[in-house]
């Protein structure tokens, strides 16, 4: 694999969309950190051999199908537009975008796909090979990690699409809290208020296959920023300092 070769190739890929669009310019940054963050975890994995440079690759490629999802429809939303995951996998072994990166062996072909294809669903199929599956987790892993980030960097008022007043004022669902306590990520359809969803995105660190993910996703403490999200509703301030305590100790 031609790191080069692969930076150039996407840089010449984005390079048609509007890199001034700050959803663009988003997702290019996102690829490039769940590229590092991909091939860090993918040094640690030990029960089976893993491709650093094609775990590195995996996450370059991820999300390449955003960038005609955003042009197409001009949201993210894949509930409202389309799987981006799936766009990917027609830009890259369809359209033959893929054959521009680099020359693939089948192997490596079948890798990359089916690790991008899973990187945004609930859970990956089951019975995979232990080699898919690690793949598979690692991109999950990383992606997740810069999620945290991203939820971070952007206002809540923005991702949650709602005024400051509404987000402040809200309390968290009680189902919602029981998906904390029981340690796993939330349904879409428990969230209800706005602070659900930032509950909900705190929870995707049970998600996390690989420790080194989890001691990343802590370092870095994006997760810990937004649990010190200063609400105006007591009982949510309570909410999150419990989130506080028990987060990281299990
Ligand atoms: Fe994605």
């Amino acid at each position: 694999m031609n790191r080069t070769r692969i930076k150039q190739t996407f840089a010449e890929y984005t390079n048609q969309y509007n890199a001034s669009d700050p959803k663009i310019r988003l997702k290019i940054d996102h690829t490039y950190r769940v590229a590092a963050l991909a091939e860090r975890i993918a040094k640690t994995v030990t029960d089976i051999s893993v491709d650093e440079d094609l775990a590195w690759t995996m996450g370059m490629l991820h999300d390449i199908g955003r960038f005609e999802q955003v042009k197409r429809y001009g949201t993210f939303v894949d509930s409202e537009s389309i799987d981006h995951a799936e766009l990917g996998i027609t830009i890259l072994f369809e359209d033959g975008l893929l054959t521009q990166f680099g020359d693939f062996t089948p192997e490596e072909q079948e890798l990359l796909k089916v690790s991008i294809e899973n990187h945004n669903k609930y859970k990956i199929p089951e019975g995979m090979s232990a080699e898919k599956t690690a793949y598979c987790n690692i991109l999950r892993d990383a992606d997740k990690i810069d999620i945290f980030r991203v939820n971070c960097d952007t206002p809540l008022e923005d991702i949650y699409n709602v005024s400051t007043a509404e987000l402040k004022q809200a309390a968290v669902s009680d189902s919602v809290k029981k998906c904390f306590m029981e340690k796993h990520t939330v349904l879409r359809s428990l969230k209800h208020t706005p602070v659900d969803n930032l509950v909900g995105h705190v929870c995707l660190v049970f998600e996390l296959v690989y420790p080194i993910s989890v001691q990343i996703a802590k370092e870095q403490g994006y997760v810990d920023k937004l649990m010190r999200f200063a609400s105006d509703n007591p009982d949510t301030n309570a909410w999150l300092s419990y989130m506080r305590k028990h987060l990281w100790n299990s």
